[in-house]
């Protein structure tokens, strides 16, 4: 049995997954500031394993199609849950910046069968909580673009069809994550367009809560007491 604890942050591009899930390392290793025995494993999606890197080159690529990219997204979650696993058992709190309903959001986005997608992935361990970082498209893309100064690209034509044809994507992905938030108890939805810290706040709060209960894996009551 599990002595860990298996927590997923998700959410659209620019919505600030990495900087969350590093701050909540953080927190969470800083024994001055919080009292937690666990050690803290922070990993992602796709992986820097060898399925990992051919997944990032086929994203790159951009020609491949969504269902052979769910296919890899899969194999590559495949070796990462093993990882996830041993950690776990060693009592750790694993946090991964983007798990198993990116694929679901995003490949079911570009018309993949969710079905399909739960069936190939049906081998992957069910986190503890999931933190949904809700933003808007725009807000979460002008984040990203101001973090590469290329505003520039606005004043392209072809590059601001990309940007529109960009934004419909992720409003697409966005309303999957907000599906899967209303239907699994698990998730919890955290406003993004907040502050850094205020979104900080927020995961800590809830973090906090479960730690004090003295909450692990495998504890059957988890999801209730979010
Ligand atoms: N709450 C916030 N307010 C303003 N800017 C933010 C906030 N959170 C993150 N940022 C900035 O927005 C950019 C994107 O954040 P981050 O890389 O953490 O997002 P991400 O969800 O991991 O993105 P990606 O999906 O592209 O990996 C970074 O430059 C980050 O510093
Ligand atoms: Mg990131």
């Amino acid at each position: 049995m599990n002595k860990g604890l298996f927590i997923v942050i998700e959410g659209i591009d620019g919505s600030g997954k990495g900087t969350q899930s590093k701050r909540l390392k953080s927190w969470l290793t800083d024994k001055n500031k919080h009292a937690t025995t666990h050690s803290v494993f922070h990993t992602m999606e796709p992986t820097g394993g060898k399925i990992g890197v051919l997944l990032r080159n086929a994203l790159k690529d951009g020609t491949i199609a969504p269902k052979i990219l769910a296919l890899l997204f899969a194999a590559d979650r495949i070796e990462h849950c093993k990882e996830i696993e041993q950690h776990l058992e060693e009592g750790k709190i694993v946090i991964s910046d983007r798990y198993l309903y990116s694929s679901i959001a995003y490949q079911g986005s570009q018309g993949v069968d969710k079905e399909w997608i739960m069936e190939i992935n049906k081998f992957s361990l069910i986190p503890d909580i999931v933190f949904y970082l809700d933003i808007t498209p725009e807000s979460g893309l002008k984040r990203i673009f101001s973090r590469a100064k290329s505003y520039e690209h606005l004043k392209n034509e072809q590059k601001e069809r990309d940007y529109l044809e960009k934004i419909d994507s992720l409003e697409k992905v966005r309303k999957n994550y907000l599906k899967l938030a209303d239907e699994n108890p698990f998730f919890v939805t955290i406003n993004a367009e907040k502050t850094r810290k205020e979104v900080q706040g927020s995961i800590r709060k809830v973090m906090g809560r479960l730690l004090k209960a003295g909450k692990t894996s495998n504890d059957k009551d988890l999801r209730y007491f979010l």
